[in-house]
């Protein structure tokens, strides 16, 4: 079962804000509605709204009447900015659309026929490559977890989160299925809790031992030593190590380096951003704040009561052991290490 995929001239995936109570399937039929998909976090995690984002532009191709391969492109266009404005910070969004946007502006299409099928078959080729490199991805970082770990998670990094297997999770599920005896203490993940309802679904699904843990309590596991290693997920990294992820990653890092507990991220190198220099220049989502008020249409204050909701925060490179990649652990400085997973280079 993958989160997103091509399903006959449509996209289908699984609505995420209807778990863990119900598995259900949408089916988008238009590059708008995909869109939207994304910002309401129907599909949420940084690669799958990245392979969603690639299927709603071949999508947008198809749905566009014209017969003039110019015209088609300048279409084609506007739904790209359409489907990056939809969330800001997870780089793989913008990772995606821009691969599709460099095959129709390549000039090598002058059937517009043509080019919908490149798209088609580019988007499809984002959807497979994440499923196999966050397998790859896995095992690399499935070496670092010991028998018998306990493992701090944060937010949703599964399968959900990908368009299969998962990243932080895919180690922890590689680890599992090599027959390590584990332990996961799942952070719930305010205000969204992706972390109570999908990654504890996922652990669920797949028979693994967990916790859900409220926030506020990661502290409390690790001075009382019951945490082994820290492992989360990206949705973007600058080229210096310096990485976003779900807000509260920071104050985990921070804690870990308190404790003395080894703590990792795990990404593909779609989310690696090079041209950023550093976290400073990552564009931070700041989200509605009825999402904290009233999560999922359950007012728990006030309504005059305000909020803020900012989605994720950057966690310095000083805080990270390393960063798991599909071509390696990058391990500091940084800055070299990573230019050589990007290049594809081993580490
Ligand atoms: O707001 P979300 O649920 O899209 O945030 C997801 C995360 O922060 C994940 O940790 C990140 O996308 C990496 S998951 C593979």
């Amino acid at each position: 079962m993958r989160t997103v995929e091509w399903d006959g001239g449509a996209v289908r995936m699984i609505d995420q804000r209807k778990l863990p109570w119900k598995l259900e399937f949408v089916r988008l039929e238009t590059v708008e509605a995909v869109a939207e998909s994304i910002q309401n976090m129907t599909v949420r995690g940084a690669p799958a709204i990245g392979a969603a984002a690639g299927f709603g532009l071949a999508l947008a191709a198809r749905k566009s009447q014209t017969n003039d391969i110019d015209a088609l492109i300048e279409d084609l266009l506007q739904s790209a900015d359409r489907l990056k404005a939809a969330r800001p910070t997870a780089v793989n969004l913008a990772w995606a659309v821009d691969k599709l946007m460099r095959i129709a502006a390549s000039g090598e299409f002058n059937n517009p026929d043509d080019l919908r099928d490149a798209l088609l078959a580019a988007a499809r080729q984002i959807a497979d490559d994440d499923v196999a490199i966050n397998s790859r991805m896995a095992r690399r970082g499935a070496a670092l977890v010991k028998d018998g770990a306990t493992i701090l998670h944060h937010c949703n990094t599964g399968a959900l989160a990908t368009v299969d297997y998962g990243t932080a999770l895919g180690v922890v599920r590689a680890a599992f299925e090599a027959g390590k005896r584990i332990h996961v203490l799942l952070d719930e993940t305010r205000p969204r809790l992706q972390g109570s309802r999908l990654s504890a679904w996922e652990m669920e699904q797949l028979g693994v031992s967990y916790d859900i843990i409220p926030d506020t309590a990661a502290g409390y596991f690790m001075a009382s030593g019951e945490v082994d290693i820290i492992l989360v997920g990206a949705d973007r990294v600058a080229a210096n190590g310096d990485f976003a992820n779900k807000i509260g990653t920071y104050q985990l890092a921070i804690m870990a380096r308190e404790h003395s507990i080894p703590f990792y991220t795990v990404a593909p190198t779609s989310t690696i951003d090079l041209e950023l220099p550093s976290g400073d220049h990552i564009p931070i989502e700041q989200r509605d704040p009825a999402e904290v008020t009233t999560p999922y249409g359950n007012r728990i204050v006030p309504a005059h009561f305000k909020a803020r909701n900012p989605a994720f925060d950057v966690t310095p490179h000083r805080y990270l052991c390393g960063i798991v990649t599909e071509n390696g652990i990058a391990r500091p400085p940084f800055v070299e290490s990573l230019r050589l997973a990007v290049a594809g280079r081993a580490l």
